[in-house]
């Protein structure tokens, strides 16, 4: 059963997002010497890493331990207002003593499937794994996912293929929706990740989540219902507002 937190307002879902990934970092590495952390994209996470990034949360974080992944990425360049990493570099990359080899971006600018192929060795190389033989990698101790409007989560958009893909880690994948090509994990990575969160805010994501959380199991159309962590933990840290329409909450 996924575990549903309702924040008054979006302030304060920012400050609690904020506070549950400075607590699993410390407890994985206490735990396990290390914090992988992947973070989403999209424009909800942009304050929970500026917020990350002050004296106040940056000082109780040893970023020397932690490593940055991504779910997805847009195919631009890293530069590009639309990246991913760009935003995540800009709120908070920037801002904290993260050594650069701890960064893993999955290069938008390169062939699609070049950075999908690039981004599953470098997963393999972190997290072992056969991406050949199908077995997955050591899930990330925290997979932090957004969800569109549509139900989108990553970049696992209604109708295609890679929203019940059960072999390939990453892959490129045009959006027509949003005309342009994507490189997204995959539900065997995000499904093997210890904690995975989604963080939703705002009214206009409200109709989409009652039906993702409270409406009948239609994966294919509603992407974000794929996310089952096998043996993890799912969160949902949500804001009054998007939780509006839920019939239960807690
Ligand atoms: C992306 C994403 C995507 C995002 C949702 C929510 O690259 O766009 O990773 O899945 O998280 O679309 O986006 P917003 O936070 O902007 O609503």
């Amino acid at each position: 059963m996924p575990k549903i937190t309702v924040y008054p307002d979006n302030d304060s879902l920012v400050k609690g997002t904020t506070d549950f990934i400075a607590d699993l970092a410390a407890r994985a590495i206490a735990e396990r010497g290390r914090f992988t952390l992947a973070l989403s994209g999209g424009s909800t996470p942009n304050p929970v890493y500026a917020l990350l990034a002050t004296p106040e949360y940056r000082d109780r974080i040893d970023w020397s331990r932690v490593l940055i992944f991504f779910g997805d990425e847009r195919c631009v360049p890293p530069d590009d207002p639309r990246s991913n990493y760009l935003m995540a570099k800009n709120a908070l990359l920037d801002h904290v003593p993260l050594p650069p080899d701890n960064i893993f971006r999955i290069r938008g600018e390169d062939p699609p499937e070049k950075a999908a192929a690039d981004y599953i060795d470098a997963l393999q190389n972190t997290f072992g794994g056969d991406p050949l033989a199908g077995a997955p990698p050591e899930g990330f101790d925290l997979n932090l996912l957004g969800m569109g409007d549509n139900g989108h989560t990553a970049s696992l958009f209604p109708g295609l293929a890679a929203v019940t893909e059960t072999f390939r880690w990453v892959m490129p994948l045009y959006v027509e929706v949003v005309g342009m090509w994507r490189v997204t994990m995959t539900p065997v990575v995000i499904n093997a990740s210890r904690t995975v969160a989604f963080l939703v805010s705002g009214a206009k994501k409200a109709d989409v989540l009652q039906r993702v959380l409270e409406g009948p199991y239609q994966p294919v159309v509603l992407p974000s219902q794929i996310v089952k962590p096998a043996s993890g933990e799912l969160h949902w840290l949500l804001d009054e507002p998007a939780a509006a329409k839920l019939r239960r909450e807690s």
